[in-house]
């Protein structure tokens, strides 16, 4: 009894506490609640009562989070290794039918998506399949806050989406979550775009449901890679952990070079509807950059950065060369991707050149253009402006409509 009560205690506060409760064949979350309080000195009693408020005292309490191999991290593309053995990743059973419905809960930190284990992930270099447990969201708290866990060249995005999963190894997530390798994790990250991405409202219609911390609702099934970017050949890995107590170092991260875009409704949406603790807004729910403690990072394309000689260009120029990819994708059918430049190893190289050299190419078309317009629209200003003085002063006599008409024309300048 004790040993199976503990488990659980140790799990009961962590983002994925829902799964672990379902799993578990005995019933009943309050009641172990109770117990808590007869078992002050066991490891892992407050486990409950971590916030993102107090993360310097994280490691008091789960030692693990002082450890050296600690997620999230930033990103630095230029300093990354590419490796020919990240090959595409591999969704399966994503597809879910719409009878087939999923918990969806706000457990106080996030909201989370409770998945089923027939969802795997595989390719990507690993050895074996891993199986989903659970997805959930990482936000900020408005345009000057954005709240994704990672970073990517010092850059933090809207939000970021996590898809975990434990490897087929183990009987259950609980199981895997503890073990070198247990753990799979699919991050990609949110950004505002201008459309409403339709697949991300099978979530954020039922927000409004679940305001309240412990709140839960049902979720009919949808396709879950649609949350996902299309990209599955571009991505960076290395090894973490959980991003929330108790911080096991067993996750082996996946992390998108493409993002995914909602729209600014959708954004607000995510960032304040949802209550934690005391009814405070669940926001900025992403943990601070930890170091990297000199392990590497690997990616599965040739970054931009590894062509150009050192300052031959602003490493934006990368990022602003994917996002029209990342544009209306996922409107656009599922993966199967058009082969990348830079996945061959052979061809990369001169792939990325061309890339670049019409990326330079492009520059100067836009200031010349850019120029150009801006000469034409003060001529055209000008030209407005006399000639309506002109007019005014012929005019003076003629009904005052038509001068009103004139300035709303202007105005649409
Ligand atoms: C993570 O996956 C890679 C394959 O890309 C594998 O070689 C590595 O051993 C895994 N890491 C851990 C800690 O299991
Ligand atoms: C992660 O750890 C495993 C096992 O220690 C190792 O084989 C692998 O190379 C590491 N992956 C990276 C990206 O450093
Ligand atoms: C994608 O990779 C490029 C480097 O090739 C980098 O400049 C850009 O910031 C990356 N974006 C993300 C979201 O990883
Ligand atoms: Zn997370």
């Amino acid at each position: 009894m004790r040993p199976a009560k503990r488990l659980r205690l140790r799990f009961s506060s962590l983002q994925l506490l829902l799964l672990l409760l379902w799993a578990a064949p005995r019933p009943c979350a309050a009641g172990d609640e109770e117990d808590d309080d007869d078992d002050a000195g066991l490891p892992g009693h407050k486990d409950r009562h971590w916030s993102y408020k107090d993360m310097p005292e994280w490691a008091s309490m789960f030692p693990n989070c002082d450890g050296h191999m600690q997620s999230p991290i930033n990103i630095n593309t230029a300093a990354v290794s590419f490796s020919v053995k990240l090959e595409p990743l591999l969704l399966s059973g994503y597809d879910l039918p719409p009878e087939e419905t999923l918990p969806l809960k706000n457990n106080g930190h996030t909201v989370l998506l409770g998945l089923p284990k027939k969802m795997t992930l595989s390719g990507g270099g690993f050895p074996q399949p891993y199986q989903a447990a659970q997805l959930h969201l990482h936000w900020g708290s408005g345009h000057t806050w954005p709240g994704s866990e990672h970073t990517v060249d010092g850059h933090r995005y809207a939000g970021e989406i996590h898809v975990v999963h434990y490897s087929s190894r183990f009987e259950s997530f609980e199981e895997a979550a503890s073990e070198p390798g247990g753990l799979a994790v699919l991050a990609a990250f949110l950004q505002v775009g201008m459309e409403t991405n339709e697949p991300y409202q099978h979530i954020l219609k039922h927000l409004s449901g679940i305001k309240e911390e412990g709140e839960e609702t049902a979720v009919a099934g949808f396709d879950v890679a649609k949350l996902l970017p299309y990209d599955f050949d571009r991505y960076f890995r290395y090894n973490g952990s959980l991003t929330t107590p108790p911080c096991y170092q067993t996750v082996n991260w996946t992390v998108f070079n493409q993002t995914v875009r909602l729209s600014q409704e959708q954004i607000s949406m995510l960032e304040e509807t949802l209550q934690g603790d005391d009814d405070e807004p669940i926001q900025s729910n992403f943990r601070l950059l930890q170091d990297l403690y000199g392990r590497s990072i690997l990616s599965s394309f040739h970054t931009l950065e590894k062509v150009h000689p050192p300052g031959g260009g602003p490493s934006e120029e990368g990022g602003d060369q994917a996002e029209p990819k990342a544009g209306g994708v996922l409107s656009s059918p599922l993966p199967d991707g058009a082969p990348r430049d830079g996945l061959d190893p052979t061809s990369g190289k001169d792939a990325e050149k061309r890339v670049g050299i019409s990326l330079h190419t492009g520059d100067i078309l836009a200031i010349l253009f850019g120029s150009l317009f801006a000469a034409t629209a003060l001529a055209f200003l000008f030209f407005v402006h006399k000639h309506r003085r002109q007019a005014s002063r012929e005019q003076a006599t003629k009904p005052a409509a038509l001068y009103t008409l004139a300035s709303t024309d202007e105005h649409a300048l």
